[in-house]
């Protein structure tokens, strides 16, 4: 059988794609996390669907070259940023709070080299609002999952978790606010065993 992408770590620093459509503070944790001589990788591009959003001024704070890539429609989106990221020639694709559900054919061009960070313990909560979702439901623990991204909606392959306490009195800010901490850790964490090639080894490995 083929090697699946970075089965094998590659024999340079891996070219990083961000796509996000609001503040970016899991880009700024990627960017911290993989500085400019980082062996294993870097953010080279980063793609915001959203003209003013805050990802897009951090990655150019960061000197990263950074797009808005208007979503008219989702098919004129894909060919605009599948242009952008061949361009680039990119390698791994990071969803971080990209709000937009991007087409199978899409995520099948990038299979195994597409992630996403969701603010819940997958497959629990999927969808819009985990965070509330939690609160509802009221479970004792919630946390995060980094996960390679298929044709459905956080439905992919989890590489990582970290979890968190539900606290008594917790609202879904006080919630969302700690879990995103850990999100910042666990994002990072992910990239580098996948691009390692460690990857599927690590698949499901649980902290908190
Ligand atoms: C994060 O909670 C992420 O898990 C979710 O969207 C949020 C994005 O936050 N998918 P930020 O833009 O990275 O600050």
């Amino acid at each position: 059988m083929a090697d699946r992408p970075f089965d094998r770590p590659l024999d340079r620093p891996a070219r990083i794609a961000v796509l996000a459509s609001g503040r970016g503070t899991n880009l700024a944790a990627l960017l911290r996390a993989f500085p400019a001589d980082d062996p294993v990788g870097r953010v080279t591009l980063v793609l915001s669907n959203v003209a003013d959003a805050g990802a897009l001024t951090v990655a150019r704070d960061a000197g990263v070259e950074a797009h808005h890539v208007a979503f008219p429609d989702r098919s004129t989106f894909e060919a605009a940023a599948l242009r952008q990221l061949e361009q680039a020639q990119i390698d791994l694709v990071c969803l971080a709070g990209f709000m937009r559900v991007l087409s199978a054919d899409f995520v099948r061009r990038f299979e195994g080299r597409l992630l996403n960070i969701h603010p819940s313990l997958l497959p629990r909560f999927r969808g819009l609002h985990p965070q509330r979702q939690a609160l509802e439901a009221g479970v004792a623990t919630s946390g995060c999952t980094v996960h390679l991204v298929d044709a459905g909606v956080d439905t992919g392959t989890p590489l990582l978790q970290r979890s968190v306490d539900v606290l008594p009195g917790d609202t879904e800010a006080s919630l969302s606010e700690r879990i995103l901490a850990e999100e910042h850790l666990a994002y990072p964490a992910a990239v580098r065993l996948l691009l390692q090639g460690r990857g599927t080894r690590a698949a499901l490995e649980r902290t908190s």
